[in-house]
């Protein structure tokens, strides 16, 4: 199976010393990646900035920005079997990018954010001749959101964790999570390390 994987938080610029991010490790994604390989997959991984090593046998392409992962995941999609977005990609970027590192005696009060463009909307139905699953990042309403994202985005699968949590979701080395099938079926895999998750999951790609 060929298989692109997402990991990773991407990083907003808004001078030469400053970004806008989010929490995510890459280890949620880097562990899909680490199952695919065990499987004898062949894996790329389009991964944000994280301070984890690449397993052995992926084929890793590094971005900073949601655009340059929004690049480099159309630029990978030629023959894949599945395409799993995992990252945590910004939603806002700075709408303007300051050249120069913003003085503290300029006296700045806001920052004017413009959205970014959702790289699993932008996949092309025409296109999709491979399965497409997303995660969702929740604090509130889980379920309900994760469907939303589910319909919204045309997955096949959205994997749903709750971000409120210390325990799991963002950086923790566990994670629970909520399995939502476009053909309505639900399926949740209580707390478990990172890697034992992924291994179940892979055996759910494989099977799609
Ligand atoms: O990296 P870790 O510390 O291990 O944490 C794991 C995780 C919490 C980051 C991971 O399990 C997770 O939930 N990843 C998705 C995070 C996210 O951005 O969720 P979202 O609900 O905001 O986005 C929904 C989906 O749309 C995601 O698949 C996301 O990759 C995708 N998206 C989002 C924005 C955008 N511009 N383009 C996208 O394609």
């Amino acid at each position: 199976m060929k298989i692109v994987i997402t990991a990773g938080p991407t990083r907003e610029p808004i001078d030469p010393v400053r970004f806008l991010s989010n929490r995510s490790s890459g280890k949620m994604g880097y562990a899909i990646a680490a199952a695919a390989i065990e499987r004898e997959h062949d894996v790329t991984l389009i991964s944000g900035p994280v301070g984890l090593a690449s397993p052995d046998g992926v084929k890793l392409i590094s971005v900073l920005t949601a655009d340059e992962m929004f690049a480099a995941v159309h630029a990978h999609l030629e023959g894949i079997d599945v395409l799993v977005m995992a990252a945590a990609v910004a939603d806002f970027k700075p709408a303007e990018y300051t050249a120069q590192k913003i003085k503290k005696d300029q006296q700045l009060t806001h920052i004017a954010l413009v959205p970014t463009r959702d790289i699993l909307k932008s996949l092309c139905d025409c296109e999709k001749n491979f399965h497409v699953v997303g995660f969702a990042a929740e604090t509130e309403s889980v379920a309900e959101n994760a469907l939303k994202k589910l319909h919204q985005k045309k997955l096949d699968l959205i994997v749903a964790n709750d971000v409120s949590r210390i325990d799991t979701g963002f950086e923790s080395d566990d994670n629970e999570i909520t399995l939502y099938f476009r053909n309505g079926k639900i399926s949740t895999f209580s707390r478990s390390s990172k890697q034992k998750l992924a291994r179940k999951l892979m055996v759910i790609f494989e099977t799609f």
